[in-house]
């Protein structure tokens, strides 16, 4: 488990300037993931440098693995005003959460961001329209946090320093983190508890952050994730809190990026699955594993546990991979999200051996009468 103690950027008062820049909801999600110490080296939104250091070679100036760039894109309009230099109280909804040095602002080519980070110009992708939608011009330098923002899931909230704190009470030396979007189905499951059989501790961290609007709303799957770890996981050896980021849908850069995070959070390890961060077609199966191979795990500081295709086989009678299950598709139990999703709608539990009853329960409820207009 991971000890070092991260520095957080939490101030108890505000700094007097007649500047102010308006935050979107992935600004402030970014903004107190900066000031927690969750996107630790990071200590504000990226200048140029940095942030083409990023695109180009997954890597901050100081050498340092980043591979998704956070930034503050606001408009032209509006910084124009501002000189470079001046401190800025960042508002959200019009309320004051802290201030940054504006170190400089800059135009990026988005087209470009768009081809490195999501490795797609197509502005069908879910990531990339966000990124388009955003402000034209990116604002550059350090920011402090005065006002933390609210938490819609204030109990399974934690900063960065907490869960390493508790990891270490706990007697954990090993850590293994879970990122995911998505409800908990059997073959999360099945691959946490592959896991958990070799490390001591398991965090799962969905993502509560924006997403797509046809993935499930982050407060119907935290009642389920709730529900699940109640009745299957045992509760001294996981610990469920939140993960506050949008999601980018950049599979493997993605991936890297929810790892470095996890590490922040004091895990040792973190699991990568199929199609990890990934959506629709733009991306390999397993292309999020093999972009670790880039990396070295000193440079990571945490190791990626990596695990294929998972699902019921009834031949084998349990939960098997790819790599453990000789036996052909006929006999694997593989539901699409569409016809999942479809089945819930309509008031219809999967099968028990793709989704647990007591989160297909939670799920109908909470998704009746809601339309499915993605992918
Ligand atoms: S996401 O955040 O990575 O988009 P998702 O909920 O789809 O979330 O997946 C969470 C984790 O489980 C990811 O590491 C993903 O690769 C892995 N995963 C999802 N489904 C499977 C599966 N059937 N087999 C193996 N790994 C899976």
């Amino acid at each position: 488990m991971k000890e070092r103690i991260i520095s957080e950027r939490f101030v108890d008062s505000s700094i007097d300037t007649p500047y102010s820049l308006m935050l979107d909801d992935t600004a402030i999600a970014d903004m107190y993931l900066i000031c927690c110490g969750a996107y630790s080296p990071l200590t504000g939104f990226l200048k140029q440098t940095e942030y083409s250091s990023v695109l180009k070679n997954m890597r901050l100036l100081s050498g340092a693995v980043w591979s998704i760039p956070i930034v503050l894109p606001v408009s032209m309009q509006d910084i124009s005003v501002i000189p470079t230099g001046a401190y800025v109280k960042l508002i959200h909804n019009s309320i004051e959460y802290g201030y940054m040095l504006l170190e400089e602002y800059y135009q990026p080519d988005k087209k470009q961001e768009a081809i490195e980070v999501y490795l797609t110009e197509d502005p069908a992708h879910p990531g990339v329209k966000k990124m388009m939608s955003r402000g034209d011009v990116y604002a550059a330098g350090p920011v402090w946090m005065t006002k933390r923002p609210p938490f819609l899931f204030p109990e399974e909230t934690f900063t960065p320093n907490e869960t390493r704190a508790f990891f270490q009470k706990k007697g954990w030396r090993t850590v293994v983190g879970f990122q995911t979007r998505n409800p908990i189905h059997r073959a999360h499951e099945y691959i946490q508890k592959s896991a958990m059989e070799t490390v001591d501790g398991l965090f799962i961290q969905p993502l509560v952050g924006e997403t797509k609007n046809d993935d499930v709303p982050a407060s119907i799957r935290m009642e389920s994730y709730r529900e699940l770890l109640k009745h299957y996981y045992p509760s001294e050896r996981v610990l469920l809190g939140t993960f506050s980021a949008s999601m980018r849908y950049a599979g493997p850069k993605e991936a890297v990026q929810h790892a470095l995070v996890r590490k922040n959070y004091g895990c040792t390890h973190f699991i990568v699955g199929r199609d990890h961060a990934g959506v629709g077609n733009y991306y390999g199966t397993y292309d999020a594993q093999k972009i670790f191979s880039t990396f070295t795990i000193e440079e990571l500081g945490i190791v990626p546990m990596f695990f294929d295709h998972s699902f019921y086989c009834r031949k084998c009678g349990q939960m098997a991979s790819i790599k453990t299950c000789p036996h052909s598709e006929m006999d694997r139990m593989i539901l699409s999200g569409t016809m999942v999703r479809k089945m819930l709608r309509n008031g219809t539990r999967p099968p028990e051996e793709f989704t647990r009853g007591e989160v297909a329960d939670i799920l109908i409820r909470g998704l009746k009468g809601s339309e499915d207009i993605g992918q």
